[in-house]
């Protein structure tokens, strides 16, 4: 039934599809959709002098009912179900035809957060781009300036192909730790999650391009998704996840919104009034369009719900924003103002964005100046979960060490789904290792791991300058290097092999890796391919044991207290195998801090099991996220008093930190200023955390700011954090306010969301803030 598609179908029909080589040169061929100049005094619109808003004013009176319809639907830019790629498409996500008449540009769409995407090999497999860490690795750097620097990699690359939207800024908040797609998004706490996407969103729009943040709203669990009903009262919903939304569009500005698959509180995403036009157009007054996800449409009632373009058409049952609409507004039930409204937003967003002014030109792409960005967010990512007997740094003087499992050999492994950079910068001419995960169901056909170029054994050997196993002989083209140090690689598909490695070696590092993806959740939160057996099999026969998590979540470690080291490296892109070698040997003193909160068990959650787990496709259910309400991950531990596994924001380091000295202020800008000291002997970053313990009414556990410092040993710097008063606030729905009660609020520092130090108190007067 075409209405259960998405586009991961599409991928699949594509892959399928025969006509991949002939469209990759129509694509090829297309024109940039750039028009010739014309004279100001023809188009006024195109006088820079003037406000977006304006110039979508006076282009938007020169259009047709037909110019103007034509801007609010577009296909998928792909072949699907037998059609062609769109005329004047590059091939992406999706297509939005430009005005020749008029000079308006066509809108080329793109995935995702994590670079630019190349579905299906749409654009051919020569079409790379830079593979950056997962969103939830970027969301572990606490590092807003890396979120900016990893925009502007994808904003480049994207114009680089001729794209100008671009479908990035994903920050639904993580709900569930066994959620397919969080690794798309930045992790359980509103003003971490929202601080980065409207870095990285604003990174994007910086170099002419659009950026789209999504999924709005809540769209938390992808089990289920397209008929998944998201229950939460007003006044929780606004104190997290559009809280995060919120915080995001303030910082980021972004040209488009997404609206979600998902259904809030009993109406689509898409067609919600409330979440539309009254949350985000008329609370927030924003300004840009809202587009939906690829067969996120039910019917036209969305448009007046205050959805503006219907995105990826072919993949709803019907193109409702085409005849449906002009019939519409031929007849009157639909008002001309919420036509022209809908097509002022798209308009307004492109002038403001340089769409029209600046449009991108096809061009070479600089990939080693952006492979430093992209090694740098990933080695700021990676989070020291567990150091015993300060197993790690990795002493240089190893003899022999056996690197095992997780296709180390050959790379890293990513994510699946739409957002995967499955054509990633590499100079090898083969195409990188993927590995089909098979099954069932709509995503089956094209859910595989790609691993990223970038091989953390290859990395390792290179760190400790011993030979790799071509230069022992296999390639005689290769030299050997002259250190005596062996590194030996099993693959781990046989733990007792994979022992008796590791019982030659001095110490063993096991890479151990879950995939996950778009589509569906990861049932349990248990590494999948024997993976727990093969890192038991290893610590029995090596006391010296390093495991390497490479997840798209928190798994269950049920051998954690038997290896000495456990690192977290996530999802870690082109550059993966390098970080993580660097962070290994101690060139890079570990500075990751966890995003999430990792519990000891899936039993701890709000829903022990994935709502209608079990139920096949198209099975209404009904998730009900008012039990932990706007207390998602810590703050569910901490109302609970249920100890996890690791607190958000832990994370260890080769250093030590401690903070001195907390001073808040109070009124109705209240602040705080901390100093922190390097106490240990090596070059370090701290993340200082800011937690609210306690506010007049009870305890409650709150991120209220965040900063990460790079320290000498015996270094300090004091830092002053401002406290954004919605996050000591309750939201008042219905007043429509935030409410922040007179009274003493209890701050400290953590070192963790669990473990929070030196805790002072200020007094805050009663005031309200509109949202
Ligand atoms: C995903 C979106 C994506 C779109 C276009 C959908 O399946 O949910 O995140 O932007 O496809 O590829």
């Amino acid at each position: 039934m075409k209405s259960a598609l998405t586009a991961g179908t599409a991928i699949a029909v594509l892959l399928a599809s025969s006509l991949i080589p002939s469209l990759t040169a129509a694509a090829q061929a297309a024109p940039s959709g750039k028009s010739a100049p014309v004279a100001v005094k023809e188009r006024p619109w195109m006088d820079t002098k003037l406000p977006a808003e304006r110039r979508a004013d006076l282009l938007l009176a020169q259009m047709t009912l037909d110019e103007k319809i034509a801007m609010l639907h577009g296909p998928m830019a792909m072949p699907f179900g037998g059609a062609t790629l769109p005329e004047g498409a590059i091939g992406s996500a999706g297509f939005i035809p430009g005005n020749a008449r008029l000079g308006i540009p066509a809108i080329n769409e793109s995935d995702a957060s994590l670079g630019v995407t190349n579905p299906g090999s749409v654009r051919g497999d020569k079409d790379l781009s830079s593979a950056l860490p997962s969103s939830l690795a970027l969301a572990a750097t606490f590092d807003p300036a890396i979120a900016r620097a990893g925009g502007q990699v994808v904003g480049t690359e994207a114009r680089a192909k001729g794209i100008n939207v671009q479908l990035a800024g994903g920050v639904n908040l993580l709900r569930d730790p066994r959620g397919g797609r969080n690794f798309e998004y930045l992790g359980e706490d509103p003003l971490l999650a929202g601080t980065l996407a409207g870095a990285s969103i604003a990174g994007i729009q910086s170099t002419g391009v659009v950026s789209t943040i999504k999924h709005f709203a809540i769209n938390a669990q992808e089990h289920l998704r397209m008929t998944a009903n998201s229950v939460i009262d007003e006044a929780p919903f606004r104190e997290s996840d559009l809280l995060a939304f919120e915080i995001a569009i303030e910082q980021g500005d972004p040209g488009s919104v997404m609206c979600a698959y998902n259904m809030v509180n009993g109406v689509y995403a898409c067609q919600n009034d409330h979440l539309l036009n009254t949350v985000l157009k008329k609370d927030w007054g924003y300004k840009g369009w809202v587009m939906s996800d690829w067969g996120a449409v039910h019917g036209l009632e969305a448009f007046t719900a205050g959805l503006d373009q219907q995105s990826g058409e072919q993949l709803d049952k019907q193109v409702w924003f085409d005849k449906p609409l002009k019939a519409g507004v031929e007849a009157g039930t639909i008002p001309v103002a919420r036509l022209d409204d809908a097509v002022r937003r798209i308009l307004s967003a492109m002038f403001a964005h340089g769409l029209f002014d600046n449009p991108p030109v096809k061009g070479p792409i600089d990939f080693a100046a952006h492979m430093k960005t992209v090694q740098k967010e990933a080695e700021d990512s990676i989070v020291l979960l567990q150091n015993r007997d300060n197993i790690l740094p990795l002493a240089r003087t190893a003899k022999r060490i056996a690197v095992i499992g997780g296709h180390a050999d050959a790379g890293v492994p990513s994510g699946t789904g739409s957002s995967q950079v499955s054509t990633p910068y590499q100079e090898s001419p083969f195409p990188p290792r993927s590995v089909p995960l098979g099954g069932e169901g709509m995503m089956a056909a094209f859910a595989r791991v790609v691993f990223h170029p970038s091989s953390p054994l290859a990395a390792i050997r290179e760190m400790v300058g011993a030979s790799s196993q071509a230069a022992m002989g296999i390639y005689p083209g290769e030299k050997a290097k002259a250190s005596d140090a062996v590194v030996t690689f099993d693959t781990g598909f046989y733990p007792q092999a994979a022992a008796q490695a590791a019982s030659k070696a001095d110490l063993a590092v096991v890479f151990v890796y879950q995939p996950s993806g778009e589509g569906e959740d990861v049932p349990d939160m248990s590494l999948p391919f024997g993976q727990d057996a093969l890192v038991e099999a290893v610590a029995k026969a090596n006391p010296n044991t390093v495991v390497v998590l490479q997840t798209g979540n928190p798994v269950d470690m049920p051998w954690a207290d038997k290896v000495k080291g456990i690192v977290q490296a996530w999802y870690s892109g082109n550059k993966g195998g390098e970080a993580i070698a660097r962070v290994l040997f101690g060139e890079v003193n570990p500075s990751g801090r966890l995003p999430l909160t990792w519990p000891a068990s899936a039993s701890q959650l709000p829903r022990p099991t994935i709502p209608g787990w079990g139920e096949p496709e198209g099975t209404k259910v009904d998730v009900d996220y008012n039990i932990e309400g706007a207390d998602v991950g810590y703050r569910w531990f901490a109302r609970k008093g249920a100890t996890p596994r690791y607190w958000f924001g832990h994370g260890e380091s080769y250093t030590s930190f401690a903070h001195e000295g907390l001073k808040l202020r109070g009124g109705k800008a209240p602040s705080a200023s901390v100093t922190v000291r390097n106490t240990g002997k090596v070059a370090g970053s701290d993340v200082v955390q800011l937690y609210l313990v306690a506010r007049p009414g009870g305890s409650a556990r709150r991120l209220l700011g965040f900063t990460k410092v790079a320290l000498a040993p015996g270094e300090s710097r004091t830092v002053t954090l401002p406290i954004d008063p919605r996050l000591l606030a309750d939201f008042d729905a219905k007043a429509k306010a935030w409410t922040i009660a007179s009274g003493t609020y209890r701050i400290g520092v953590g070192v963790d969301a669990g473990t929070v130090e030196g805790v002072q108190a200020v007094a805050l007067p009663a005031f309200t803030l509109k949202p």
